[in-house]
C-alpha cells in the first residue's frame, strides 16, 4: 500500500506520516531528507551543480540508504549517517535550489519508487501524490497557516543548537515555499484527489488519528 502525505515545509508531514506508519505497520519513507542529503553533500563537496559534468559525478558517487537506528529512521550517503547534518540551516536555505534541478530529481524520483514498491510505504514529500505515485492508494495534503509551521521549525532549530527570530523562520518558510511551488519540474502542488488537512487546528495525535480512520474507513468498506 502506498500512501501519498505531501505539502508545505512545517506543514507536519513527518511527524504525522511517522505515526500512521507506526500505527499501520508500513515502512515510512521521507523524500525531504534525500534531497536535504543531497544539498548537504553539494555544499560540504563544493559541487558545481550547474556545471553538467559535475551533477553527473555527483549522481554517480552517492549511494543512499536509510537504516532504522534505536526507532530512528537514519538516511547515510555513502556509510556516513547524515540524519543530524542535513537539518542545519545552511542546508535549509540551499535545499529548494538543489532539488529544483531535473536530473537530481530523476535521480531521487527512481529511488524512492524502488524503495516504495519494495514493502510499500507512507512517504511523506512534495511530489508525491502528483509524480512520485500518481496511483497512490491515499494522498493527503497537510498545510497550516506560517506562523504554526515557522513556531514548529523553531523547536525544530531548538533540538539541534540553532536560534532564530520567529520571523525569520517565517521569511525562510514563505520563500521556500514559493520557490517548491513555482518551479518548472514537479512543483509543489496539491493532487486533485488529495485530501487536504489544515495541521493548525489539530493535534499531532488528531492528525495522525484522521488519517488512519480514513484509510481503515476506505478498507473496511472495500471488504464489505
Ligand atoms: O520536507 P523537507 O522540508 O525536509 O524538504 C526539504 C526540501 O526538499 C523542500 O524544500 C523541497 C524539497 N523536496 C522536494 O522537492 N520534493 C520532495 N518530494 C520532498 C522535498
Amino acid at each position: 500500500m502506498i500512501i501519498a502525505i505531501d505539502g508545505p515545509a512545517a506543514s507536519g508531514k513527518s511527524t504525522t506520516a511517522k505515526g500512521v506508519s507506526h500505527i499501520l505497520g508500513i515502512p515510512y519513507l521521507d523524500t525531504g531528507a534525500m534531497y536535504r542529503a543531497i544539498t548537504h553533500i553539494v555544499l560540504t563537496k563544493k559541487f558545481n551543480i550547474d556545471d553538467p559534468l559535475e551533477l553527473k559525478t555527483l549522481l554517480n558517487g552517492i549511494q543512499i540508504r536509510f537504516e532504522i537506528i534505536k526507532d530512528e529512521n537514519c538516511i547515510f550517503i555513502n556509510n556516513k549517517n547524515v540524519s543530524s547534518l542535513i537539518r542545519s540551516s545552511d542546508v535549509t536555505s540551499n535545499v529548494s535550489a538543489v532539488s529544483a534541478i531535473p536530473e537530481i530529481r530523476e535521480s531521487m524520483v527512481g529511488l524512492q519508487r524502488k524503495i516504495g514498491r519494495e514493502n510499500g510505504c507512507v512517504i511523506e514529500g512534495r511530489d508525491i501524490g502528483t509524480v512520485v505515485f500518481p496511483n497512490a492508494d491515499f494522498k493527503f495534503f497537510l498545510v497550516a497557516d506560517v506562523k504554526v509551521r515557522a513556531e514548529r521549525r523553531l523547536l525544530d532549530l531548538e533540538k539541534i543548537g540553532e536560534t532564530k527570530s520567529l520571523n525569520e523562520l517565517m521569511n525562510e518558510i514563505e520563500k521556500r515555499d514559493l520557490l517548491d511551488s513555482s518551479r518548472d519540474h514537479s512543483p509543489l502542488i496539491k493532487a486533485k484527489d488529495a485530501i487536504e488537512i489544515n495541521t493548525g487546528l489539530l493535534t499531532i495525535n488528531e492528525q495522525i488519528e484522521q488519517i488512519v480512520k480514513h484509510i481503515t474507513n476506505i478498507q473496511n468498506n472495500k471488504g464489505n
